[in-house]
């Protein structure tokens, strides 16, 4: 008796990334995948199975993997920030221009005077350079509005770009991003705006699934922050956090007593505070773009994360200021030459820790019941995807079963 499916691909290599695999990649030789209704069916080796596809694809050799996931974008703003770079290059640093008025909050004016269209089409353009790549799944934060208005209209085009293009997006409300010009001496007043106002916004609109801080002396202290994670648990938002990028204010031990899913940059983690991330099974998310792009030379602790067992998750941080890097697989890279991932722990990274950083349950593996997003690739091993820059692209990617074109 054959089984019936929509789609079957044979003749493949499957790295099926998954966690309990005893290969590296959780790599299957010679396997094959079938999907039906916009799951994966099956994912192993082609034996003993009798499939009745209506559609089927000889896959050649090639290598599966798992869609990839960008667990930590800000892809939608206004204007971009050449001339601070420049700047920067000069030698003026980034908390500097910021302390002058510039950086965060030269993107906010320029996201304000953006309208939705043109924040919808530039952002669009953008999510699309990371698609090309096999990215299925992006989250996209708000905080360049810091206003009632302006960050709902962030959410909105980032819900209006699902419908833009063929992929998932998850949306984060980061209305703690920095304290807008109008609040300049009363940041507490700016929190109590987000807190009382702003966030149950949005969280009645259902236009977020996650709220985000910027814990840092450039942004929001510690018990600002805190603030900020009562009030997500107030309006049943999951929480994440920007912490320990440029200091260590013991971000990320607060940012875990709350269940953060995950936190997010950690070059001044201290790794006394990595036992406090395994307690509350927190992701710790590598953006290796900003350390480069920032010239940063503090590491975050690798060693330690890996021997604690702490899920690593990598992103491109995608934005105008610290990281304006459209390319998740120049991610992985960063993540191997500059914090010394190994290329199985960065394709980890940008899958199935990806989807633990988003809470997506049903992603970022190849195996029966997880979603059906996932891409052909032309290479020889899987760690080609993170060994070259520009070297290589997907041949084919599908997304909930669906065949991509771009
Ligand atoms: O993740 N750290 C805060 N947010 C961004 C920078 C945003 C910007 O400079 O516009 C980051 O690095
Ligand atoms: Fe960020």
């Amino acid at each position: 008796m054959s089984t019936h499916c929509d789609l079957l691909i044979t003749n493949v290599n499957l790295a099926t990334m998954q966690k309990d695999s005893h290969q590296a990649y959780g790599a299957i030789y010679d396997g094959c995948l079938a999907v039906k209704e916009g799951k994966i069916l099956f994912a192993g080796k082609a034996e003993e199975q009798d499939f009745a596809p209506k559609n089927a694809i000889d896959g050649n050799h090639r290598w599966l993997t798992p869609g990839l996931i960008d667990c930590h974008t800000h892809l939608v703003y206004g204007g971009n920030r050449a001339q601070e770079f420049e700047k920067r290059l000069q030698g003026v640093s980034y908390e500097e221009i910021s302390k002058q008025g510039g950086g965060i909050n030269s993107t906010v004016t320029a996201t304000r005077a953006a309208s939705e269209q043109a924040l919808l089409d530039s952002a669009t353009k953008r999510a699309r350079r990371l698609m090309l790549e096999g990215v299925t799944t992006i989250e996209v934060k708000s905080g360049y509005g810091l206003d009632l208005n302006t960050e709902l209209r962030m959410l909105d085009v980032t819900k209006q770009l699902e419908h833009a293009l063929p992929v998932n997006v998850v949306s984060t409300f980061l209305g703690a991003h920095t304290v807008p010009p109008e609040y300049k001496d009363a940041s507490d007043d700016y929190v109590s705006l987000i807190c009382d106002k702003i966030m149950p916004a949005v969280a009645a609109q259902g236009i977020a699934s996650f709220v985000d801080v910027f814990c840092e002396g450039i942004g929001f202290s510690p018990a600002q922050s805190e603030k900020i994670f009562q009030a997500a648990a107030r309006n049943d938002l999951k929480i994440k956090a920007h912490v320990e990028q440029l200091s260590d204010l013991k971000g990320a031990a607060l940012a875990a007593k709350y269940h953060a899913v995950s936190v997010d940059h950690l070059e001044y983690l201290n790794p006394e505070d990595i036992l406090a991330l395994s307690a509350a099974n927190t992701v710790a998310v590598m953006l290796p773009g900003a350390f480069y792009f920032l010239n940063e030379k503090q590491l975050p602790p690798i060693n330690a994360l890996r021997e604690a067992g702490v899920p690593m998750a990598v992103a491109t941080d995608l934005n105008p200021g610290s990281s304006p890097l459209a390319s998740l697989l120049t991610a992985m890279n960063m993540a191997c030459t500059l914090f010394k991932l190994t290329p199985e722990e960065a394709l980890a990274g940008a899958t199935r820790h990806g989807a633990q950083a988003l809470a997506l349950d049903n992603k970022g593996q190849l195996a029966a019941g997880f979603d059906a997003d996932f891409c052909l690739w032309d290479i020889e091993h899987p760690a080609e995807l993170s060994y070259g820059i520009n070297l290589v692209k997907p041949d084919d990617v599908w997304i909930g079963g669906e065949h991509v074109h771009l």
